[in-house]
């Protein structure tokens, strides 16, 4: 039977604001004696509906470890802001989702390089793992996240990863609400090749989601924002020494010393041909 996520207000209690996010505010709370965030939406309810359906959607298929668990959201017509802790829930938009206490990938880098220290290679392998195994999962049930990125990444309190923000999801498949008004249109800074001249509607594809991958490789590896080797990867692509030698080269030299499996897999992400790409099957199966 399918599960129903329809929360109380009244069970909520908010302790404190937690993150600021481009959508809205993440409060921590707790829900019936469990811990919890609560994902206020202050502008658009498209990102709140979207979160919602997808997130429904592949919870009601399985529970995966390594995508974050919803449980359970509040919805209201006239959705409004909450501009104060002592505000009533009452009208607004909100989603609860189960506290991952580690932080996000983004900001254990920022801790790392202040240390001046490195993720250990058996641990990105581990994360890396994680990551290809809930994509695989998503991208099964013909979603794609399109927003694949380390402030979308949560750490759990052992230390694996947890796939977040859904509110730009897209889905092939129509669950519930018309996904032709999605917004699918390319946004962001890191676009794949095939995207870069073309910035149109329904330019997502899984591979979107993979070459993204490869970038998050990349920034585990280097703890370095990719910046300036996107600026390297798109020169590369329109060079006329478009060869994999060339790529693997770029990649090694620009991400520091790493794993070869992991080198390998990035050069794979970075195909300038979507289909060169692998899919997140191959990349789980290369790990095991
Ligand atoms: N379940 C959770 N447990 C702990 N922290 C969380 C959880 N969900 C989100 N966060 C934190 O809140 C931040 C913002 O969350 P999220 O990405 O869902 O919101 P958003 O408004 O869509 O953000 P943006 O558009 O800026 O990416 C995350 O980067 C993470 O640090
Ligand atoms: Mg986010």
């Amino acid at each position: 039977m399918e599960k129903n996520y329809y929360i109380q207000p009244k069970d909520i209690q908010i302790d404190e604001i937690y993150k600021r996010g481009a959508t809205g505010k993440i409060y921590a709370g707790t829900f019936k004696n469990q811990k919890v965030v609560i994902k206020i939406f202050e502008r658009s309810c498209k990102e709140f509906r979207n979160e919602i359906l997808i997130l429904t959607h592949l919870q009601n298929k399985a529970h995966h470890e390594n995508i974050v668990e919803m449980i359970g959201y509040h919805e209201t017509s006239n959705g409004k802001q909450f501009l104060e802790l002592s505000h009533s829930l009452e009208s607004t938009n909100f989603i609860v989702l189960e506290f991952v206490s580690g932080g996000s990938l983004f900001d254990k880098y920022h801790q790392l390089r202040t240390k001046k220290q490195k993720i250990s290679e058996e641990k990105i392998t581990q994360y890396a793992k994680d990551i290809a195994s809930g994509m695989k999962f998503i991208h099964e049930l013909n979603i794609i996240h399109c927003d694949l990125k380390s402030w979308n990444l949560l750490i759990t309190e052992d230390d694996r990863i947890q796939i977040c923000d859904f509110g730009f999801a897209i889905s092939n498949q129509k669950i519930e609400q018309n996904f032709d008004e999605q917004n699918t249109s390319l946004f962001g800074c890191w676009n794949p090749p095939e995207s870069l001249n073309n910035f149109q509607q329904n330019q997502f594809t899984q591979k979107t989601d993979v070459f993204h991958y490869g970038l998050l490789l990349f920034e585990m590896v280097s703890l370095q924002q990719p910046n300036s080797f996107y600026s390297k990867l798109k020169k590369f692509y329109q060079s006329e020494k478009n060869q994999n030698n060339v790529l693997f080269d770029l990649v090694s030299n620009d991400a520091g010393s790493c794993n070869k499996e992991i080198l390998q897999i990035m050069v794979q992400c970075f195909q300038k041909d979507p289909e060169k790409r692998p899919t997140f099957e191959d990349i789980v199966n290369k790990f095991n």
